[in-house]
């Protein structure tokens, strides 16, 4: 049973000013697979906030996998990546890649995303972009790809 976190970066969101739709696909996808969520969170766009959430579920074992969504882009606010890796303990390259390699199919747009992927502990983290199609496009690009690899983790 993968345990998941979704935490959506959005200024917007984190004071109510605009539904949560791509976080709550997310959820919807990933109990779709079978795998459980064991948080959900939407937080602005500020490095240290997103820092500290995603070391604080990785280090206490909340979540097998956090799935992020936004703030990956090229707006001035758009930090979500510079966060991961600062927390991060190992970059797993190869995630980011199959997402914008695979879903640059449907748009050429998904090279935009600044996206990573790693590991702290034993938590696997992924950035995807914050629209519900592109967290469609790239859930489906990488789901198989998430149970042999967390298995590997532990
Ligand atoms: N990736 C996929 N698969 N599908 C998309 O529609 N949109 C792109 C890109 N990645 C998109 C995508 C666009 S338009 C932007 S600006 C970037 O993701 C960053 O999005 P974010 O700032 O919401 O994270």
């Amino acid at each position: 049973m993968i345990k998941v976190a979704i935490i959506t970066i959005s200024d917007k969101g984190s004071k109510g000013l605009r539904q949560d739709k791509s976080g709550e696909l997310l959820i919807k996808m990933i109990e779709k697979e079978g795998w459980i969520k064991t948080l959900y969170l939407i937080i602005p766009d500020e490095k240290e906030e997103i820092e500290q959430k995603l070391k604080e579920v990785s280090d206490n074992n909340i979540a097998d996998l956090i799935l992020t969504t936004g703030g990956t882009g090229f707006a001035p606010r758009d930090v979500t990546p510079e966060a991961t890796k600062n927390i991060i303990e190992k970059e797993v390259p190869g995630i980011p890649e199959k997402i914008r390699y695979a879903t640059a199919e449907n748009t050429p747009m998904a090279y935009l995303s600044r996206g990573v992927c790693g590991i702290r502990k034993f938590t696997l983290i992924i950035n995807f972009p914050g629209s519900t199609k592109a967290v469609k496009e790239c859930f489906e690009a990488i789901k198989d790809l998430i149970p042999h690899g967390i298995n590997i983790l532990k």
